[in-house]
């Protein structure tokens, strides 16, 4: 059975790695990007959430986010985030580097986190600086669109994510490479695997001898450099896998 397989090869690795992505948090009520359902199903990525087009019209992107950030800020980690904190708690996981930007990973008791996209819990003014958490930005959207910077008045306030015609954080990317280039073992959890340059990060590990498993409801690109291909919820598989490796 291919779960068994998957508990073999984490059970037995010297440094297995995760990059998760946002199906990861689907069962905690974010809806994902791609695939069912997805938000870019309905709305434009390259209108909502590419720099360009945030500095000409910041209201376009607080409108989405208002829903999207707002599921964000109530979502707690579910049994796929429990899992993988077990993992590393339990010395199995030596890191987890992830796409998503919810903070749910930490939120789970994962310690090792390598956030590629950056943060959303917490939102800059591009003029001035100025930082202020997520969520009092969020909680004065219904009233304020765009939101204001608290301290300079100007309407530029972007949350700590990267957006597309961002550069992702050197010192993420470099983390994640290292750990991929060390990894024996990488599982790929609820990722489309499509976008670049975070969907190196298993190539990398693969390239450097890595064994690879991908967790995901759908087919990926990278199924068929896969010794392990699970098609199903991380929060089915990945409690499955915890409870056969046991303590
Ligand atoms: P996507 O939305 O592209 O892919 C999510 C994948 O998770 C899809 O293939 C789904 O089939 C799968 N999925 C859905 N529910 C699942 C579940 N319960 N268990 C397992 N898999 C599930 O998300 P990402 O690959 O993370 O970029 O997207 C990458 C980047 O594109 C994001 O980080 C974001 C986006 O534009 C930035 O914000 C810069």
């Amino acid at each position: 059975m291919t779960v068994d397989a998957a508990a073999t090869l984490i059970g037995s690795a010297r440094s297995a790695v995760a990059l998760t992505g946002a199906g990861v948090s689907a069962e905690s009520g974010i809806p994902t990007f791609r695939g069912e359902g997805g938000l870019w199903t309905k709305y434009d990525p390259v209108k909502v959430s590419s720099i360009d087009a945030f500095l000409a019209d910041p209201t376009a992107y607080w409108e989405v986010a208002r829903e999207r950030g707002g599921l964000a800020q109530a979502a707690r980690p579910n049994a796929g985030h429990e899992a993988l904190a077990a993992l590393e708690a339990r010395g199995r996981l030596h890191a987890v580097v992830t796409q998503n930007t919810d903070g749910l990973h930490q939120a789970a008791g994962s310690k090792r986190v390598v956030e590629l996209h950056g943060s959303g819990r917490t939102v800059e003014c591009l003029a001035c600086g100025a930082r202020e958490p997520r969520s009092d930005v969020q909680a004065r959207l219904e009233v304020e669109m765009p939101p204001r910077c608290r301290t300079c008045g100007a309407t530029l306030l972007k949350p700590t994510v990267v957006f597309f015609g961002q550069a992702m954080p050197p010192a993420a990317v470099r983390e994640a490479y290292a750990l991929a280039e060390q990894a024996d073992v990488m599982v790929v959890v609820g990722t489309s695997l499509v976008v670049y340059p975070a969907a190196d990060v298993p190539l990398a590990a693969v390239r450097a001898g890595a064994r690879l498993i991908v967790i995901n409801a759908e087919p990926t690109p990278f199924d068929r450099l896969a010794e392990v291909v699970i098609h199903g919820r991380s929060g089915d598989v990945l409690p499955r896998i915890v409870d056969l490796i046991g303590g």
